[in-house]
């Protein structure tokens, strides 16, 4: 039997690790899969998609720029697709082509399970308006938090989110944990911070008072390299302990792979090879 096809679908793509993480989540489960790149022109992600699936492809992964070029294609959404208004993955089956987001599913694992941080009556600040904040914005409520403030250097785009999640939200008391701010009223300390704006692209940091962190705090950025991010130097440098998103990315990965093949991967060895990579190529 030829291996079932999934790939990663971008612009740019070849600097995805997905092809290296889904071969080793499938060496390790004993899945016959072939994982590849595929850059799509940026007018064209329907017909490449459309033509993959054609030609025999089970699913892809969908990154920068396509995730809402994605949700408009697929015909199903979960609702943690619906409530992110993005897709980073496609599954097909038969006609129907379903759309997934599993990046807040792989935020919140990489948090609560391999940082060991609960979120569950946690004070919790997320930082950014954007596509990624606002697929991590359900996820994090489901988890309970005692609180939830959305900071953003446009805070009309905040208040968007929290419209957004009042309606996501399944109960009254969900809704009563979130809140908005502007960077410069950040009022007290947070036990987790989140960075979900782009910032970390221009090695910026958004302007949160220090106080923001202690010891006890958690600071995560969504981004990751071979080396911290300026927002976790800055936590840092106010005692606070840092991860970036390199943990959500194989996270990400493995509840794309579960999604597909009905088994899920080990992730700790995937994570620390990559990781590993990563820190080798700079030095
Ligand atoms: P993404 O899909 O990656 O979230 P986006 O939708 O363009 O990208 O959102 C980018 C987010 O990063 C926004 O919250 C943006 O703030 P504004 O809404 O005020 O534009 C935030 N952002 C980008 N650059 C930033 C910077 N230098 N400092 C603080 N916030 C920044």
């Amino acid at each position: 039997m030829p291996p079932d096809r999934y790939v990663v679908i971008g612009n740019p793509v070849a600097h995805s690790k997905s092809p290296a993480i889904h071969a080793s989540f499938a060496a390790q489960t004993a899945q016959h899969i072939d994982y590849r790149h595929l850059l799509a022109p940026l007018d064209g992600f329907a017909e490449a998609v459309l033509s993959f699936r054609q030609a025999g492809g089970k699913g892809a992964n969908v990154t920068v720029p396509f995730k809402l070029d994605a949700f408009a294609l697929a015909t199903r959404l979960t609702p943690r697709a619906q409530a992110a208004g993005a897709v980073n993955t496609l599954k097909f089956d038969g006609d129907t082509i379903l759309g997934d987001n599993t990046d807040g599913q792989g935020l919140i694992a990489d948090i609560v399970r391999n940082a060991g941080v609960a979120i569950k009556g946690k004070r919790v600040l997320l930082l950014g308006a954007g596509g990624a904040a606002r697929g991590a914005l359900l996820p994090l409520l489901e988890q309970e938090p005692k609180e939830l403030v959305i900071a953003n250097r446009t805070v009309a785009k905040a208040q968007e989110l929290m419209a957004l999640a009042h309606q996501q939200a399944q109960n009254a008391a969900m809704v009563a944990r979130v809140k908005t701010s502007s960077f410069s009223a950040l009022d007290g300390a947070f036990d987790v911070v989140i960075n979900a704006t782009s910032a970390s692209l221009h090695e910026d940091v958004p302007p949160v008072p220090s106080t923001v962190f202690t010891t006890a705090s958690l600071a995560y950025d969504m981004m990751y390299g071979a080396q911290p991010t300026a927002f976790l130097r800055f936590a840092a440098a106010h005692g606070a302990q840092v991860r970036d998103g390199l943990g959500m990315l194989v996270e990400q990965a493995a509840v794309a792979f579960e999604l597909w093949r009905g088994v899920a991967p080990a992730t700790a060895t995937v994570l620390a090879e990559l990781r590993s990579a990563l820190t080798t190529s700079a030095s």
